[in-house]
């Protein structure tokens, strides 16, 4: 059912381009409630700005997975200020918290994939569940070109994991767009962008990258395996 359904929102969407048109494109099908999901990187501050500034039916939340740089949460200040938009925190269960530091230590993600996956089970896939409940839309800053997991990407997918409908308005924009756009509207952008931090999630498991790396290679930069971590997996 939701994989015709959004088989034809694609569809429908050929032609269209800009972001006005998405979004308008998206509210006129009226499928419920909408959520985007932001990590306040340079993307997700593009679509803040976009819901923020035209004031868009549609509620924003954030995970603090309670490992973030203290830039990022800068970045979450400046833009709570700048939009007086509320952005929902959502937090770790901490009692779960708990336990796996306290069995397994504050570190465990280093130690294999499995543990990492755990930690990013706790601290942003269970916190992810409670934010979509209810939710009939899921935005993201997803983009085709952030990697080749990404690049099949449609504006709309169906996720199964959360079993919801999952938009993604930037799908075909270029790093280069996304920083033109927050430098043209004065968009806050976190300050790691300028020390060679592109894609930003936890601290420890972030690192700045070299001009020429993959522009995901900063994170989980000791595994060889696919760099996701859960959030999304339809097509990863
Ligand atoms: S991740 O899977 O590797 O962590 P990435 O950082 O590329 O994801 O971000 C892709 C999209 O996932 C973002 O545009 C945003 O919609 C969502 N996202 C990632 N991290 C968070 C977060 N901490 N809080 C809310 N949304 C997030
Ligand atoms: Fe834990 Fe690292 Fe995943 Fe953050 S990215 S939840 S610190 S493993």
């Amino acid at each position: 059912m939701s994989t015709q359904k959004v088989k034809a929102l694609n569809k429908l969407l050929e032609a269209t381009t800009s972001l006005e048109e998405l979004f308008t494109f998206l509210i006129e099908q009226q499928l419920g409630q909408i959520a985007f999901s932001t990590s306040l990187g340079q993307e997700d501050q593009v679509i803040t700005h976009h819901i923020g500034t035209n004031k868009l039916p549609i509620s924003v939340f954030t995970l603090d997975t309670g490992r973030l740089f203290q830039e990022t949460y800068d970045v979450l200040a400046s833009t709570q200020q700048k939009f007086k938009l509320p952005i929902e925190v959502y937090t770790p269960n901490h009692q779960a918290v708990a336990e796996l530091v306290t069995t397994k230590g504050p570190n465990s993600f280093y130690e294999s994939v499995e543990n990492r996956k755990e930690c990013c089970a706790v601290r942003k896939i269970e916190p992810l569940k409670r934010a979509l409940k209810g939710k009939d839309v899921w935005i993201t800053g997803l983009r085709q070109g952030q990697s080749q997991n990404r690049a099949d990407l449609a504006f709309f997918e169906y996720d199964e994991a959360f079993d919801i409908i999952k938009f993604n308005p930037l799908l075909h924009w270029s790093l280069d767009d996304v920083i033109t756009y927050l430098n043209q509207f004065k968009v806050p952008q976190n300050s790691l962008h300028k020390k060679g931090f592109i894609s930003i999630g936890c601290a420890p498991c972030t690192r700045a990258i070299a001009p020429d790396e993959d522009i995901r290679a900063g994170r989980w930069w000791w595994e060889s395996s696919k760099k996701e971590c859960g959030l999304h997996i339809t097509k990863s």
